[in-house]
């Protein structure tokens, strides 16, 4: 049987939590008893006189649930699949999709892992809207995995678990924060921006728990541009947590929020899109607009003809066929090459357009359609006077 000791940081730790185990100090001294919460004074004091770290042991074996749990979190994972009933957000063929991919987590789940999606209830009784969220960002990410059809059983279990479980770490932080519906303060974004690192420290420190979970709840709010919360380089990042990522903007966009109302998702869709290169990467933003998103928004394309379009060569293009097999590859007509500096685009037009079938231009890639108003007004203007607009 295994032995190991666990390092837990108490500043990670938050008042009336508790732990699976019981906590010992650095020499072996016996602290706190499993299962028994830990007020805000009983932290002070243990900072005090252990410093910021105290360990549990873990033997190895896998946790004991009792079976009233074990049913609890069964039903609890029920409840995701109702509360999948309840939302808007997918067609009745993707439901059903949902419902069996569903079906086959809560099959496979072991019983940390049913542990695990216990910690969701905390979410419910904080914050409504979070754990909504989260059924939400794991059911649209569980379907995304298995779209993608390049990811075993297990790993679609682990992403879905992570994006259930990607805000666990919320329901530690100050209630009145999460709720907040003004500007926050630079020290109360700095907390906001715990939220990752304490989910993960929460479910490290359950028994057997998969490294792509802590990986999806760790890096969810990377970023392409790796201006993301940790600002880690994207491409060394696994791929589960960025599947996440987009889940998780796509369903926060379409939400209602106290300060302001949700999106279509043809315009979630087109923002997400927008992101490109900033917080998303081509690839993984491509296949969720060809393989998800038809059954988000009834098909609908988030562009339309005519629409302007940049390309990842600095050209700009008036969209002029929908892309048939692929609907980030449309045909398109590039009328200009673009510098941009800040928020400006310094353009040079082209004496004529040119076309382009983008499903057959390998070098060239659809980043983003433009919508700011003035911007698409100025340049229709523009291409309008130099007949750059057929
Ligand atoms: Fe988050």
């Amino acid at each position: 049987m295994s032995v190991r000791r666990i390092r837990i940081n108490l500043n990670y730790v938050t008042p009336e939590s508790s732990f699976i185990y019981p906590i010992h100090s650095d020499s072996g001294e016996h602290i706190l008893d499993a299962r028994s919460p830990v007020s805000e004074k009983m932290l002070a004091d243990l900072k005090k006189r252990f410093g910021d770290y105290v360990f549990y042991t873990d033997t190895g074996e896998r946790a004991v649930i009792p079976a009233h749990h074990m049913r609890a979190a069964y039903n609890k994972s029920r409840e995701l699949l109702e509360e999948i009933g309840k939302t808007q957000k997918i067609s009745r063929i993707a439901y059903r999709e949902a419902e069996r991919v569903v079906e086959e987590i809560v099959n496979d789940l072991s019983s940390t892992e049913i542990g695990a999606i216990e910690l969701m209830k905390d979410l419910k009784s904080n914050d409504e809207y979070h754990f909504t969220h989260s059924v939400n960002v794991g059911v649209l990410a569980g379907l995304f995995a298995r779209k993608r059809g390049t990811y075993t059983r297990d790993e679609i279990k682990y992403i879905m678990l992570g994006s259930y479980l990607h805000d666990v770490g919320c329901s530690r932080l100050d209630q009145q924060l999460l709720k907040k519906e003004g500007k926050l303060t630079v020290t109360e974004i700095q907390k906001m921006k715990r939220h990752p690192q304490m989910g993960y420290e929460l479910l490290k420190s359950l028994e057997h728990m998969s490294p792509i979970v802590l990986q999806c709840v760790l890096f969810h709010h990377e970023r392409y541009n790796s201006e993301g919360y940790y600002g880690l380089p994207y491409e060394t990042l696994p791929e589960f947590p960025k599947i996440v990522s987009i889940c998780d903007i796509y369903d926060a966009l379409t939400s209602n929020r106290p300060y302001r109302p949700a999106v279509s998702p043809v315009f979630a869709l087109r923002a997400i899109v927008n992101a490109i290169e900033s917080h998303f990467d081509y690839e993984l933003i491509s296949e969720f607009a060809n393989k998800i998103a038809p059954i988000l928004n009834h098909a609908q394309m988030f562009y339309t003809l005519n629409d302007i379009c940049e390309l990842s060569t600095q050209e700009l293009a008036l969209i002029k066929e929908y892309g048939r097999d692929d609907c980030m590859k449309p045909r398109v007509n590039a009328f200009c090459k673009f510098v941009r500096k800040g928020s400006q685009l310094h353009v040079s037009y082209y004496p004529e357009p040119v076309s382009i079938d983008l499903s057959r231009d390998p070098r060239r890639k659809l980043t983003k359609i433009l919508n700011n108003e003035h911007q698409v007004q100025a340049i229709r203007e523009k291409i309008s006077e130099r007949r750059l607009d057929g």
